[in-house]
Parts: C-alpha cells; sequence; structure tokens
C-alpha cells in the first residue's frame, strides 16, 4: 500500500463489492439515500485502513509526513479542530491545581481546559493598538515579570498568530520559559500557513515552542475540523499526548476528514512553494492598491505598515483587518455593505475593524474584487467628528477560579443588576470566541460597559449559562 494515498485508499475501497457488516450505518448506499454526500468513501478504522488512537499504518504514515513538513518531532493528525489538540496538550502539560500563565485572549477551549483540569490562571493582558484597538502581541518582558510573581508556573499558553493577525516574539518567550524548564504551548490555529510564507521564523514550530496546535482548516486547502498538533522538543512526552488525545477526540474519527489531512500534506508537499509564492505576489500587489484608500485602512497594507503600530512585533500578511475606526461607519456596518452590495463575505466584524481572511487559495479575480468594492466603499465615507480612543478595559478582580466557580449557585440577572458581583457564566464575543468575563470574575462597570457596547455595535455576545444580557452572579 502507498500510504501517501489515504484519498485513492477510500475511492478504491468504496468501489470494491465488500459488504459493510459494520458502522456507518448508511452501509454507503448510495442508490438508496440518493444524494450528494459522499458515503462511499465514509469508513471506519476497518482492516487495513489503522486507528487514529495508535497509529502504526496509514495514519502513522500521515503523522510522519507532517512532522516532517512542519520539522516537529511528533505530529498527530486531529479530527476535532484545534479544540481538542489545545485540551489534550494543556491536559498532558498540567496536574490539577496548576498554575498556568495565560495571555488574556486565549480562545475559550483554552478557558474550557483551565475549567475542566481544575487550573489557576494567571493573566497577561495584550497591549492594545492605540490606532485600531486591536489586541496586540504578547511582551516577551510581560511574561518575565509574571514569572518573578509567580515562581510556580506549570505551563505558559499564547495564541499567535491571533484571529487578527498579530504575531508574538515566540523565540524569546520560549527562551526565558525554557530557562525555568517550564513548557511552552502555542495555539496558533490562525498559522498553519506560516512555515511556507517568508514568515516561516515566526512559525512556532521553528521559534522554539513546545507544544503547537494547527488548525489546518483555518488558511490551509483542508475540510472544516481538520487540524494538527506538534510537539517540538522532549518536554511533554508523545505517550501522554496521546493519551490525553483519546480523552478529547472523537473514537469514530471521520476519514474523510483524515483524507483531506492527507491532501493538504499533498498540496503543501508538492505545490507548496509556488503556491505560496504566487499568493504572496497576490498580496503585494492588493497592499499597493491600497495606497489609494482615503478613509479606511487595510491594516499593514498600503500606506499602513508594521511599525506604525508598536504594540505588534509581527503580523500575519495574509489577514485583512479592514480599520474603520476615525471614520464615520463601523466594522459591523461595512461587513454588512460588503456582503448586501458586493456579494463578498468576510470572516468577522468588530467595532472597529472587519477581518477578512485570505489563503493560498484566493484567486487573483477574488482580490481584485475585494478592492474594487473597497475603493468604492471607501469613497463614500468620511473622516469620524471624534476619533475613538482606545483604552483596554481593565482585567476584573478574578473572586473563584473558573473550576470552583462552577461549583457554586446563583441568580440570573440583568447585566446591569451584575455589577459587584461575581459572574458564574463566562462570556464573549463570536467570533472570535475570546472571553471578556471568566466565570469567578467580578462584574466591572467597565467590564458591564464593555459588553453592553459590543451588544449596541451589533456583535453576537454569548453567555455559556443561557441567554445574554441576563448572567448567573453571587454575591
Ligand atoms: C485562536 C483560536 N484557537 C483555537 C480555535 C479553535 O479551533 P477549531 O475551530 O479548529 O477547533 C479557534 C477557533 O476559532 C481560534 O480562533
Amino acid at each position: 500500500m502507498n500510504h501517501t494515498d489515504l484519498l485513492f485508499h477510500l475511492q478504491a475501497y468504496g468501489e470494491t463489492d465488500t459488504y459493510p457488516f459494520h458502522m456507518p450505518g448508511h452501509k454507503r448506499n448510495t442508490a438508496m439515500l440518493g444524494n450528494a454526500l459522499p458515503y462511499s468513501m465514509d469508513i471506519t478504522e476497518i482492516d487495513g485502513f489503522d486507528d487514529l488512537h495508535a497509529p502504526e499504518g496509514i495514519l502513522k504514515d500521515l503523522n510522519d509526513r507532517l512532522c516532517a513538513l512542519y520539522g516537529a518531532k511528533h505530529s498527530f493528525a486531529l479530527v476535532n479542530g484545534s479544540t481538542c489538540g489545545i485540551l489534550a496538550g494543556i491536559a498532558a502539560a498540567t496536574q490539577q491545581g496548576d498554575k498556568i500563565l495565560l495571555a488574556r485572549n486565549c480562545h475559550k477551549s483554552v478557558y474550557n481546559a483551565v475549567e475542566l483540569l481544575g487550573l489557576v490562571p494567571v493573566y497577561i493582558q495584550p497591549p492594545t493598538d492605540e490606532k485600531t484597538g486591536i489586541a496586540g502581541s504578547i511582551a516577551p518582558k510581560s511574561v518575565e515579570e509574571a514569572l518573578k510573581q509567580n515562581k510556580d508556573i506549570r505551563l505558559c499558553v499564547l495564541t499567535s498568530p491571533t484571529y487578527d493577525g498579530i504575531i508574538s516574539d515566540i523565540r524569546t518567550i520560549a527562551d526565558i520559559l525554557h530557562a525555568k524548564d517550564i513548557p511552552l504551548l502555542v495555539d496558533e490555529a490562525h498559522g498553519a500557513h506560516l512555515a511556507f510564507t517568508n514568515q516561516k521564523m515566526c512559525s512556532a514550530v521553528a521559534a522554539g515552542a513546545d507544544i503547537v496546535i494547527h488548525s489546518l482548516h483555518k488558511t490551509l486547502p483542508a475540510l472544516t475540523q481538520t487540524a494538527a498538533a506538534h510537539l517540538c522538543t522532549d518536554r511533554i512526552s508523545p505517550a501522554s499526548f496521546q493519551r490525553k488525545l483519546s480523552v478529547f477526540e472523537t473514537s469514530s474519527p471521520s476519514y474523510i476528514l483524515l483524507a483531506s489531512v492527507s491532501e493538504c500534506v499533498r498540496f503543501l508537499e508538492e505545490n507548496g512553494q509556488t503556491a505560496f509564492l504566487k499568493y504572496a505576489e497576490r498580496l503585494d500587489d492588493f497592499s499597493e492598491n491600497c495606497k489609494v484608500l482615503e478613509h479606511c485602512t487595510v491594516l499593514c497594507k498600503g500606506k499602513d505598515c508594521l511599525e506604525m503600530h508598536p504594540a505588534f512585533f509581527a503580523f500575519d500578511g495574509g489577514k485583512l483587518p479592514i480599520v474603520t475606526a476615525n471614520t464615520n461607519t463601523d466594522g459591523v456596518s461595512l461587513l454588512q455593505k460588503l456582503r448586501v452590495e458586493y456579494k463578498i463575505e468576510g470572516e468577522m466584524a468588530a467595532v472597529t475593524y472587519a477581518l477578512l481572511m485570505t489563503s493560498v487559495c484566493d484567486t487573483e479575480a477574488g482580490f481584485s474584487r475585494l478592492f474594487a468594492a473597497l475603493r468604492e466603499i471607501d469613497c463614500t465615507l468620511q473622516s469620524a467628528a471624534v476619533p475613538l480612543q482606545f483604552t483596554p478595559v481593565p482585567l476584573p478582580p478574578v473572586v473563584f477560579t473558573p473550576a470552583a466557580a462552577a461549583k457554586q449557585t446563583g441568580a440570573r440577572v440583568p447585566l446591569q443588576n451584575a455589577v459587584g458581583k461575581t459572574s458564574l457564566n463566562t462570556v464573549w464575543c463570536y467570533p472570535p470566541g475570546v472571553p471578556l468575563l471568566v466565570r469567578g470574575e467580578r462584574v466591572t462597570r467597565e467590564i458591564a460597559a464593555a459588553l453592553e457596547n459590543a451588544q449596541a455595535h451589533g456583535l453576537k455576545v454569548l453567555a455559556d449559562g443561557g441567554e445574554f444580557p441576563k448572567i448567573t452572579v453571587c454575591d
């Protein structure tokens, strides 16, 4: 069997007359089901197709190809998104009650891990970019400071690049942590492509992180839910990581998703270099075009550049945050206009920007269409009468750890009445899924105002205990 051909083997198996007295229940009976879903290739872990939780054959080879591609020590193809890799990575690196250093702008999967595993979080607040309000990079000196004040940190977790494309100085941060033998997990869900760009040294695998998690589906040609985890040093044992993965990842992995990981790896192995060079050219041309924009700004494109944002260490040029701060519109209205008037669907809206995501699969025509739309919209905008001021919301005081808060009982009250009380819910805007208020924290006036402001601008604010703007609190 040629192990690089998972897709070929699935297709070939679907064409044999082997009768399936096994899962899945659709029995590959496409004639009966009569729709376009790929039933004929959707199998379970039958003979010859290996076992994702104890890989020895075709799936071990897939993991090895991922490992060689990224230059890790051990890699794991995942089918439950970065979410399961983050949960497994944190579980493999900590024991109940351990202190964990977190960038406050971590994804909610990190907060779920903290609660489920009974960890004690210590937060680093990223700086705020003064021009856009976007959360900046985690500064190495903030990590140093946090370690000075907390001698018993067991793991550090950062997101780089962030949803918005902001990259932290992983090399320096890893060196600071490793001097104290503390492992670093980088949630690189948004950066699986970095290793193939001219920013490859920013990729957390190359920069020395211990555990790196990639959502292949976010920025590479791979189906939704596909991801990869990489162990890059000897600080975390592959056996313990694999064991934790089997806790957080399905025992019935989709072979269609695994074949998509295999095809993504093949694409990168065979066409990666050429495709990423073309992609870089398209981004450069787009950036050049953006120089004519007068009111809105595409972050680090056109007349804007990294040096104008001291809060950013580096920026992923594939992300297009279109900044509306200091214009007479906002991110939500801009995204809506692109959708309704130009049939361009963006990724996310925040109050001061709309986020559009590009990838190696974007076409020249796609970039031209976006630029033409932005140019037209830009001509209709004006400068804001009063320029926005960005002041970061101070972190609320912690009353309980997330795990302790989960055991408390309380009453559901409107947000206004929650000020001064302790929240038993975690509250976030989705996307990006970064909590503003974590269960166990006191609701401050500033946090309540930030949540109200987000909702007033049409952002989706969610609380994990029921419908926002009511939240459950205790005194
Ligand atoms: C920074 C970050 N980390 C992790 C995740 C979870 O990734 P997945 O959806 O692949 O589970 C997301 C999802 O949006 C994310 O933005």
